[in-house]
C-alpha cells in the first residue's frame, strides 16, 4: 500500500516522497521582468528545506502579455534561464525535485493592453475584450511554448507541467464555451494543446516526464463534464503527456458549491482509472491523514498542497511527523526534532 512518504518514480524523475507543492503565483511586486528574485528564492527553497518531494514553480508564461499580471514569472528570453537556474539548483540541493508550470493566460491576462485568446469574448465585464488570434498567430504561440520548455530544461528542471486548466489559454482552446473557431484549431479543439505537448516533447530529454494540469469539469452553465475531460486527457496522453495534475473550473466566476477537504480527489481518481496514468490530486489536501488515505487507496499517485504550504512552509515535515514518520526536514534543522 503506497504512502505519501514513499518514493515515486516516473521515467527518469525520482521523488523522495509523494508530496508536491502546488504552483501558486506570487504576484511579487518586486518582479516586473518575469525573472524570479530573492522573494521567489526564499519562498521555494523554504518548501524544499521543509521536505517537499516535488516543487512546481508557479505559472511561468511564454510571453510578457501572457501573464495574469505584470508581476508574474515568465521565461520568454534566454536571459531568464540564469535566474531560474539559481532557484532550481538551490531547491534541488535540499533534495527536492523541481517542475515549472509553463503557461499563457490568454484572455485572463489582466495587465496586457490587448489580451489574446481563442475567442474575442471577454472573460467577464471586469476583463478586457481579447483579440481573437489568427491561425498563424496560434502557430507562433505553439513555438513560444516550445522555446519556453527548452529554456526550462536548460535551467535544470526535473519535469515540466503545462497549464491546461483554470480558464487560461490552453483551456480556452479546448473548451467549447470559448472556442467556436472555424479554422483547424476550432475543428479540433484539442489541437492547440496537442501541438504544444508535441513541441514540449521535442525539447524534453527522453527520460523527463511531461505533466499537464487540466480542469476535469467546468462549473459554468453548459460547461464541459468529466466524460469530456476524460476524452480530452486521452488525446493529450496519446500526444505525450505522462502524468495529469487534476484540478477543476476557472473558465468562469462560477465555482463548486462546496470546496471542502479533498473535493477534487474523485476527478483525479476517475482520470487515473480511465486512462491508467499517474495523477496528482489537489484541493484542500492539507490534512496529512486525508492525503495519506488518498494515496493508500491509490486514488492518486501524488498529493499537491497549495494554501497549506503557504501557511506551513515545512508542511511535508509536519505531515511526516503526524503520520508517525521521521523528520524529513533539511539536516541543519534536525536538532529541533531530537529529544
Ligand atoms: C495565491 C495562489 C496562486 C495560485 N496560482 C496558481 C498557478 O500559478 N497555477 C495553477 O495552476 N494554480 C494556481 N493556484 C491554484 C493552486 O495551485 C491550487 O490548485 C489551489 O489553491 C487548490 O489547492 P489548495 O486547496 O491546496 O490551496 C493558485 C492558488 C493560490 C492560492
Amino acid at each position: 500500500m503506497p504512502s505519501i512518504l514513499d518514493p515515486f518514480q516516473l521515467k527518469g524523475l525520482q521523488l523522495k516522497n509523494r508530496i508536491v507543492m502546488s504552483p501558486m503565483c506570487q504576484y511579487s511586486v518586486t518582479a516586473k521582468d518575469g525573472k524570479p528574485n530573492d522573494w521567489h528564492f526564499s519562498h521555494y527553497t523554504s518548501r524544499a528545506i521543509g521536505g517537499t518531494g516535488l516543487i512546481i514553480i508557479e505559472m511561468t508564461d511564454v510571453e510578457p502579455d501572457g501573464r495574469i499580471s505584470d508581476y508574474d514569472l515568465g521565461i520568454w528570453s534566454d536571459e531568464h534561464i540564469e535566474p531560474f537556474k539559481r532557484l532550481i539548483n538551490a531547491c534541488q540541493s535540499y533534495g527536492a525535485k523541481v517542475a515549472i508550470q509553463i503557461a499563457h493566460a490568454g484572455r485572463k491576462a489582466e495587465d496586457a493592453s490587448i489580451p489574446v485568446s481563442s475567442t474575442s469574448m471577454a472573460f467577464s465585464k471586469k476583463y478586457k475584450q481579447p483579440k481573437e488570434l489568427t491561425t498563424a498567430e496560434v502557430e507562433q504561440l505553439v513555438f513560444k511554448f516550445e522555446e519556453a520548455c527548452s529554456r526550462a530544461v536548460k535551467a535544470g528542471v526535473d519535469t515540466i507541467e503545462l497549464h491546461g486548466a483554470h480558464g487560461y489559454l490552453i483551456h480556452q482552446f479546448h473548451s467549447p464555451l470559448t472556442n467556436q473557431r472555424t479554422d483547424k484549431y476550432g475543428k479540433d479543439r484539442s489541437l492547440f494543446g496537442v501541438e504544444i505537448i508535441k513541441a514540449a516533447k521535442r525539447v524534453l530529454p527522453n527520460t523527463m516526464p511531461l505533466t499537464m494540469r487540466i480542469s476535469a469539469v467546468e462549473y459554468a452553465e453548459n460547461g464541459y463534464d468529466l466524460n469530456y475531460s476524460i476524452e480530452l486527457a486521452k488525446r493529450y496522453m496519446e500526444a505525450g503527456v505522462d502524468m495529469f495534475d487534476i484540478s477543476t473550473g476557472g473558465e468562469s466566476d462560477t465555482g463548486p458549491s462546496v470546496a471542502g477537504p479533498g473535493y477534487q480527489v474523485e476527478f483525479a481518481h476517475a482520470i487515473k482509472k480511465s486512462l491508467n496514468i499517474p495523477v496528482l490530486t489537489v484541493g484542500r489536501m492539507e490534512d496529512p491523514h486525508l492525503s495519506e488515505q488518498v494515496v493508500n487507496d491509490e486514488k492518486a499517485d501524488l498529493v499537491s498542497v497549495g494554501r497549506g504550504m503557504l501557511r506551513h512552509p515545512y508542511w511535508a515535515n509536519e505531515a511526516s511527523l503526524a503520520l508517525g514518520g521521521p523528520p524529513i526536514i533539511a539536516r541543519p534543522l534536525n536538532a529541533g526534532f531530537s529529544i
